[in-house]
């Protein structure tokens, strides 16, 4: 086998785009970029909604080595799935906000039910030498499920968003379900240490478990591979992109309009776990406290909508306008418009042109498993006039970008305070934080980090409790 690659077979919920086109989030741009290396199979929902019966519609599209196989959903099901418990349970809960979830059995029995028929039509596909790679908490239950229609092959398992400690994973009604399933995994992945030592700790102290070595976690008799793996970008594609004639008709564009002022900017799906709202009201002090700044600097928050059907979202949205709204009648001038913000989507190459346009860029999510926001900015700088990161220490990038300057998300004074220091940064200053970030987004990238799960899944090696205990 070690001379033959194997094929990857990737399950995710969103399957593609391939190409340059304008979809926000970070599982679809990592896993394309991981995936147009390698090839293989990518298993996921078309994002269309059939009312012809239920999974009816199979699509397959190739486009080099990737084959994209989606199914369709119908309404009832993207409802109790999707909307309803991926995220309105899941995601709230593992972002650790608790105040936000929902648990209904309804959703909850949805959920399984649609993870026990993408199994049922996946198993045909798949042959036993397969390397699955299932992603995210779309699919807890994939893999027990595949293993029930009889797959012996190796199965993986990465978590793109937060693992919550297990004092607040427990409040879900179905959480020794979820993880006792996630153990007919493999190798289970996850952003950060914490993420991973969330999990371990639910296996120990809810389920009995025992910790074998530095990874390997046991629970009765299955035995799983619990590591950390983050996930990056293409760091050297993503450059590239942003010296693309795109990307340098959007940074002039930036410019011209900027003038002589300072760029301020952030790019978020417009999801409660990226703090907006917090860092709006920084900006909102820094305008406050550090008046020279007034006229002098403008915030361009590019935020597409996401999620809209759920009353979470649509009161964040309400929100955000109505605070923008506040901030620039309180502050604008007759020729200065302190704040924009911006619901539209973007290809790559015209977003990369944004980040370069901007002295500071604010990534402060209150919760993220990893935020290749931040990465791409890093990629996007130029050596000629570097800007600054503005980092909140609960991102998951945190960990490999300490470069940055680093923000408690919750705080408006730390917030403001940063920017502050961000925009009077002194040029050497500025490049000296630029390269070694640099440096870390183009070691960690999404091929390493696809590579590093894949060699982790080859190599596992099951032990079974008696020959672990002889
Ligand atoms: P999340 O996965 O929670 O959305 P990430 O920061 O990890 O957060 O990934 C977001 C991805 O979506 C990034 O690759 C970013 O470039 C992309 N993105 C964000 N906003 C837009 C937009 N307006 N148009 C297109 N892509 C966007
Ligand atoms: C995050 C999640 C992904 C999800 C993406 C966009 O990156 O980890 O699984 O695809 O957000 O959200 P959406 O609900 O539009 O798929």
């Amino acid at each position: 086998m070690a001379d033959r690659q194997r094929r990857l077979v990737v399950v995710s919920n969103r399957v593609g785009p391939l190409n340059d086109e304008g979809k926000a989030g970070g599982l679809a741009v990592g896993l394309s970029d991981a995936l147009k290396r390698r090839g293989g199979l990518w298993f996921g929902w078309s994002g269309d909604i059939s009312e012809e019966g239920t999974f009816s519609a199979e699509h397959t599209e190739v486009q080099d080595d990737v084959a994209m196989t989606t199914i369709d959903m119908n309404q009832e099901d993207i409802d109790g799935f999707y909307y309803g418990y991926a995220n309105r349970s899941l995601w709230p809960l593992l972002h650790y906000r608790l105040d936000l979830a929902h648990f209904d059995r309804q959703s909850d029995r949805v959920y399984r039910s649609v993870n026990q028929r993408f199994a049922a039509r996946l198993a045909p596909l798949l042959a036993e030498d397969d390397l699955v790679w299932v992603h995210d908490y779309h699919f807890f239950y994939l893999g027990s499920e595949l293993r029930q229609c009889g797959f012996k092959g190796r199965l993986g398992f990465f978590l793109h968003i937060p693992f919550c400690p297990p004092e607040i994973f427990t409040a879900l009604p179905a959480s020794h379900d979820i993880v006792r399933a996630m153990l007919a995994y493999d190798v289970v992945g996850f952003q950060t240490e914490t993420d991973r030592r969330n999990f371990v700790a639910f296996c120990i102290r809810e389920l009995g478990g025992e910790k074998l070595d530095g990874r390997r976690v046991r629970v009765g008799d299955r035995t799983v591979m619990a590591q950390t793996f983050p996930i990056g970008i293409d760091a050297h594609g993503y450059s590239r992109f942003a010296t693309s004639p795109e990307a340098g008709e959007h940074e002039e564009m930036l410019r011209d309009l900027a003038g002589d002022r300072l760029q301020i900017v952030g790019v978020d799906r417009m999801d409660y776990s990226k703090g907006l709202v917090e860092r709006f009201r920084g900006f909102e002090r820094l305008l406050e406290d550090y008046p020279e700044n007034r006229g002098k600097v403008q915030f361009l928050q590019v935020a597409p909508l996401s999620r809209s059907e759920l009353g979470a979202y649509v009161d964040l949205r309400r929100e955000l306008e109505e605070l923008a709204g506040h901030i620039n009648g309180r502050f604008a001038t007759l020729d200065w418009t302190p704040i924009q913000i911006m619901t539209r989507g973007f290809t790559r190459r015209a977003l990369a042109g944004i980040y370069r346009a901007a002295r500071v860029c604010l990534v402060t999510p209150l919760r993220d498993g990893m935020n290749l926001v931040a990465k791409e900015f890093v990629a996007a700088q130029d050596a000629s006039d570097p800007g600054v990161l503005v980092l909140s220490r609960f991102a998951g990038a945190r960990a490999e970008l300490s470069d940055a300057l680093i923000v408690n998300p919750y705080s408006t004074d730390d917030i403001a305070r940063a920017l502050q220091r961000a925009l009077t940064m002194s040029f050497d200053e500025r490049s000296h934080r630029w390269e070694r970030m640099r440096e870390a987004v183009f070691a960690g990238t999404a091929a390493h980090w696809c590579d590093e799960f894949l060699a982790s899944l080859e190599s596992f090696d099951p032990v079974t409790p008696e020959t672990d205990a002889a």
